[in-house]
């Protein structure tokens, strides 16, 4: 404890990284099918073309080549030997790089919480930060879904995905506490979502590799399939003459280069557009195809093909707070692994240690870096550019001891409250603008004081003892988190303040944002477009509720189970 507490007090921005041997990038599978839409012909005609290489959009286009041609239409480059996103321990870089060629595109939602989305090949599970836990049996029966086929799914994506964590100290501590703590049966190592504690999977192997939604491909029938990247889709094609509703026929797309080029339906009755862009980016897309609500399409000189109202609501993003917990021995380096499944609607995760490895410039991103966008010492409308460049520049400037600890999180399930997404411009590169509205409802915010609670019962737990501080009290803690030296700005500076404000002032996201193209809303429970034909959105944007924990496990389910129900539905129906 000699060095100076207010150092340590820092440390409530800092990062999180495991440590494994790491053997050198990954080299690219040989993907015969995949080019630079540069390469791309003018005009070309598909039997599906899937908007969106992304963690849907990649077991969705493997799936369809098996028996049809399928073109892949992704905005980003290639994860294969970039170490920003294969390497473990580089957790973040992508997240901070904010170039335009960066796999990961910030956006800050209306609430100002700072955000991302993903611009790659195999989209969110290339930056995101690996944990992987199925959705409850119950989501399941509520989406209508198949139980069967999506308990085939899961494990055909588990098959080359999916990796059980080696659990070290630190979170064998948090594991004990949750257990004391009340979240109980401890179920041990499962992917299935069950109440109680256990340990989930991973989508990082033993050696610190990342293996994504692209490697889904793998499966892929090469003669049936074209991925086209930096294939970035401005708009799809209807057409409407002697239809009865608007029939989607093909997409326009421009390459790095700016060309043009038209990709479009083979004709066919069965033959589809299936966007799978994301949760902004599906709802996006729509919107600047002109199916969305029609004045503010009009205000945007987009010709309306359907007025349809519901596009772009129902956006969510589960509100997430988190204690930083400072340690008097060493931990080791972690990304989440072990979680509590609460009767009361919260998710308890953890996060652990910072790769000390290197030089400042490697040191430093991590679940809880300013660097990412991350900052809970100062409430969101005031997590300004220069807040933030404040708090790197701040955490830049400590020593190792200030990063020893960790973080212990809590997820708010659902969430209740909702909100919204508008056209910025009419540029798809712009990001829309996006209002999450957390803790509107008054059921988010109690389930996040819960949370809370639950997590001063961890820290306060016997098992968990040797990785605090005895004399350091919950409001300690809180103080910490909330109200380190890097926030210069005026605010509440009130130690014993309130758990519901601390859950508003600490609010960050834990990127399971979702909705915007939601089941029932905007599609129906096929995921056809609702007042189209030809249509279909499938990825996180039709969500209702986030599933699991965390939502990746299911949402490459996703991809692969309406791929089997796409072709056998045109099976029953061809008969070819
Ligand atoms: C930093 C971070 C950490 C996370 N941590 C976890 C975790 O630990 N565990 C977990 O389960 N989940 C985690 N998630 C959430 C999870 O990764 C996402 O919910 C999931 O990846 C979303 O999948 P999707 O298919 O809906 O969208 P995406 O995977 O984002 O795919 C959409 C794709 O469409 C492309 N696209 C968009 N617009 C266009 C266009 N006009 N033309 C062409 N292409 C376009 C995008 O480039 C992208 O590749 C995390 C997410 C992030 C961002
Ligand atoms: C992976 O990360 C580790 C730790 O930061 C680093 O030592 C190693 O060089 C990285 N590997 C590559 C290929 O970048
Ligand atoms: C890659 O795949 C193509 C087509 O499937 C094949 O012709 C080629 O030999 C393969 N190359 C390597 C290096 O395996
Ligand atoms: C794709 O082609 C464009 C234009 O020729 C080029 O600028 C870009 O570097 C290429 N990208 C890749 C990954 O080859
Ligand atoms: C990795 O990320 C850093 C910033 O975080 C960036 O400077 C660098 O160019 C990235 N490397 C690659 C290969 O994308
Ligand atoms: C999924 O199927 C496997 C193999 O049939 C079975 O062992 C397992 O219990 C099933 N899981 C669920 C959640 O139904
Ligand atoms: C829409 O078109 C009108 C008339 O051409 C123009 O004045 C207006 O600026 C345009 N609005 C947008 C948002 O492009
Ligand atoms: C709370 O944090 C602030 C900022 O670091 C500090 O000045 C203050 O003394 C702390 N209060 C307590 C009671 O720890
Ligand atoms: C501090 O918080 C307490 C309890 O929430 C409240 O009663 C008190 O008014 C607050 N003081 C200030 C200065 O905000
Ligand atoms: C795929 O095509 C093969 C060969 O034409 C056919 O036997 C099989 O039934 C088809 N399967 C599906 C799911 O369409």
């Amino acid at each position: 404890m000699g060095f100076g507490w207010w150092k340590l007090f820092g440390a409530a921005l800092v990062g999180i990284l495991f440590f494994h041997g790491f053997c050198g990038a990954e080299t690219a599978p040989n993907f015969s099918f995949m080019h630079n839409a540069t390469t791309a012909p003018d005009i070309s005609y598909y039997d599906y073309i899937i908007v969106g290489g992304g963690t849907t959009g990649c077991p969705l286009a493997a799936t369809l080549s098996q028996n049809y041609s399928v073109l892949l239409l992704e905005r980003g480059g290639t994860p294969y030997g970039n170490p920003n996103i294969t390497n473990v321990s580089a957790f973040g870089r992508a997240l901070s790089d904010l170039s335009p060629t960066s796999p990961s595109q910030r956006f800050i939602s209306e609430d100002g919480v700072i955000n991302a989305r993903a611009r790659v090949l195999g989209g969110g599970s290339c930056v995101n930060a690996g944990f992987y836990s199925r959705a409850a049996t119950d989501y399941a029966r509520e989406a209508g879904w198949d139980t069967r086929l999506v308990n085939e799914s899961y494990q055909w994506v588990e098959r080359l995905v999916a990796f059980q964590p080696p659990i070290q100290a630190w979170q064998s501590a948090v594991r004990a506490g949750l257990v004391q703590a009340g979240v109980v049966p401890y179920n041990g190592f499962t992917y299935d979502h069950i109440y109680g504690t256990k340990v989930g999977g991973t989508i990082f192997d033993l050696e610190g590799h990342r293996h994504t939604a692209a490697d889904l491909l793998q499966y892929a029938n090469p003669t049936g399939l074209t991925v086209l990247l930096h294939a970035t889709v401005h708009k799809i094609l209807f057409r409407t003459k002697g239809k009865s509703r608007p029939l989607a026929h093909g997409v326009v797309f421009r390459d790095a280069s700016g060309t043009k080029h038209r990709a479009y339906l083979k004709s066919g009755p069965t033959n589809e557009i299936i966007v799978s862009s994301g949760a902004l980016g599906s709802p996006q897309l729509l919107m600047l195809s002109g199916v969305g609500p029609a004045e503010h399409l009009r205000a945007h000189n987009i010709t309306v093909v359907v007025d349809q109202p519901l596009v772009g609501q129902g956006m969510s993003d589960n509100p997430m707070n988190a204690i930083f917990v400072p340690s008097p021995i060493p931990v080791e380096v972690s990304l989440i692994q072990v979680v509590g499944i609460t009767h009361f609607g919260s998710y308890i995760e953890a996060a652990s240690g910072e790769n000390f490895a290197g030089s400042s410039a490697t040191r430093d991103f991590g679940m809880f870096s300013p660097k990412i966008g991350q900052l809970s010492t100062v409430p969101p409308k005031q997590r300004t550019p220069e807040a933030l460049a404040k708090a790197v520049e701040y955490m830049n400037s400590l020593e190792a001891p200030a990063f020893r600890g960790g973080f212990i999180l809590e997820k708010v399930m659902g969430p209740i409250s909702r909100g919204h997404l508008e056209l910025r411009t009419r540029n798809p590169n712009d990001n829309p603008s996006v209002t999450f509205n957390y803790f509107k409802d008054p059921q988010d915010l109690e389930r996040c004081i819960r949370g809370l609670e639950t997590i001063e019962k961890i820290i306060e737990s016997k098992p968990f003892s040797k990785f605090r501080y005895d004399y350091l009290s919950l409001a300690a803690l809180l103080n910490i988190t909330a109200n380190s030296p890097i926030n210069l700005l005026p605010k509440h500076a009130n130690v014993s303040r309130s758990l519901d404000q601390f859950c508003k002032d600490t609010v960050m996201t834990i990127w399971h944002y979702h909705g915007g193209c939601q089941v029932g809303r905007v599609v129906d429970y096929q995921y056809k477009v609702l007042g189209v034909d030809a249509l279909r959105v499938i990825d996180g944007s039709t969500f209702i509720y986030s599933p699991g924990t965390n939502p990746q496990a299911t949402v490459m389910m996703l991809g692969r189970y309406m791929g089997k129900r796409i072709l056998d539905e045109r099976l029953a129906s061809d008969g070819n």
